[in-house]
């Protein structure tokens, strides 16, 4: 590992740890080396190694190299720099047997934990906490049935699914919450799942709960229905963006167009106004 002088300058004055990673000399730690995989796996033990590695979120083509650098994204990077935004997908190493609070970056491409559904080997994960995650564009967490405890604090966008499969043999009772979840496009949650609480959530176009557990599917699915747009796009329109199964029962339901009808009826009454005005004046 090499760092230029200038860029060292350049990255002290707004970085507290600036990192470069040489690729033709591969970090160990973040690139394993030619023909292995190359995106973060996390055990009980890499954890603060790799972490490192999902905020070197720019890569550069630099007067000497190409290289993966953690700029602040209010500093400007140097005109001769040719940098992109960068972002890893995260994976689990399936052996781990413990709980994992795994402080990556507050963005990154997606979250990809899962058991081994070909040869029905589920994680052996059990618990799951991202205490700086802000932006995901997918998130997955399925073949986990022993996780009972999920913490994702500042969690706000999702942009395609969010995906928690925590059933399985006999999972642990669990409670969800999603307090800053802004946004996710759809959501899947499926375990032994006694509450969920997303009470930022706006615009999903479904959600999909499939509990083993005291959810109540009733009184969850009508709070949460305001959340989802009125049709499901996704195959084609449908009238189920909520769908709740629980051991207390079992809810299908959508939200009914509310500002469209509202608005049809002030255009009627509008009319009738009209006609009331007209027919006063000719009177
Ligand atoms: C990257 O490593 C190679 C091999 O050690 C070295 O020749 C090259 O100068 C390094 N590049 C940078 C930008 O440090
Ligand atoms: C965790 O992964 C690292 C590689 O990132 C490996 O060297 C280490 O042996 C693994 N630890 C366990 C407990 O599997
Ligand atoms: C989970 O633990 C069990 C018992 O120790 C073991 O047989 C299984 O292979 C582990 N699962 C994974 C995915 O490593
Ligand atoms: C959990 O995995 C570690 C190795 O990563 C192993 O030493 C330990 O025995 C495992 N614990 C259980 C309960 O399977
Ligand atoms: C997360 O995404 C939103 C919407 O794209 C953006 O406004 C916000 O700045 C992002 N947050 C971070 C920490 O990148
Ligand atoms: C969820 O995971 C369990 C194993 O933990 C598996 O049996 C089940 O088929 C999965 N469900 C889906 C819809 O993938
Ligand atoms: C879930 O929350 C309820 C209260 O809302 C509590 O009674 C219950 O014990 C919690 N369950 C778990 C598994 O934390
Ligand atoms: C939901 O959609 C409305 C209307 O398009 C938009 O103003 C709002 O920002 C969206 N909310 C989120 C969290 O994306
Ligand atoms: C969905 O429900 C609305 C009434 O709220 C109805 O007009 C519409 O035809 C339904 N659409 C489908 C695809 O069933």
């Amino acid at each position: 590992m090499k760092i230029s002088s200038s860029v060292a300058a350049f990255l002290a004055v707004g970085v507290a740890v600036a990192n470069n990673i040489n690729t033709t000399e591969p970090e160990p730690q973040c690139h394993p080396g030619p023909g292995s995989f190359d995106q973060p796996i996390f055990n009980s033990t890499n954890i603060a190694s790799l972490v490192a590695c999902t905020k070197l979120n720019y890569i550069c083509d630099t007067p000497t190299g190409r290289d993966f650098y953690e700029f602040n994204p209010t500093t400007p990077v140097p005109a001769n720099y040719n940098c992109t935004p960068n972002f890893y997908s995260i994976y689990i190493q399936p052996d781990v047997n413990s709980s994992l609070s795994i402080p990556v970056a507050d963005t990154i491409a997606g979250v990809y934990f899962y058991g081994n559904e070909r040869y029905n080997v589920p994680l052996n994960l059990t618990g799951l906490d991202f205490p700086e995650l802000v932006n995901v564009s997918e998130f997955e967490l399925t073949w986990a049935d022993k996780v009972g405890t999920f913490d994702v604090p500042k969690l706000e966008r999702v942009e395609g699914y969010m995906n928690l499969n925590l059933s399985g043999a006999n999972p642990p009772a669990i409670n969800l919450s999603f307090p800053s979840l802004g946004y996710a496009r759809y959501l899947s949650l499926m375990g032994n799942i006694d509450a969920i609480e997303l009470p930022l959530l706006q615009n999903a176009t479904g959600i999909n709960v499939m509990s083993t557990g005291n959810l109540d599917c009733t009184v969850w699915a009508a709070e949460v229905v305001s959340k989802t747009l009125p049709l499901r796009p996704y195959p084609t329109n449908t009238n189920d963006s909520v769908i709740c199964n629980s051991r207390k029962g079992s809810v299908t339901t959508y939200r009914a167009a509310p500002t469209s009808g509202s608005r049809r009826l002030v255009a009627k009454m509008d009319v009738m106004g009209l006609v009331g005005f007209v027919w006063l004046l000719v009177l």
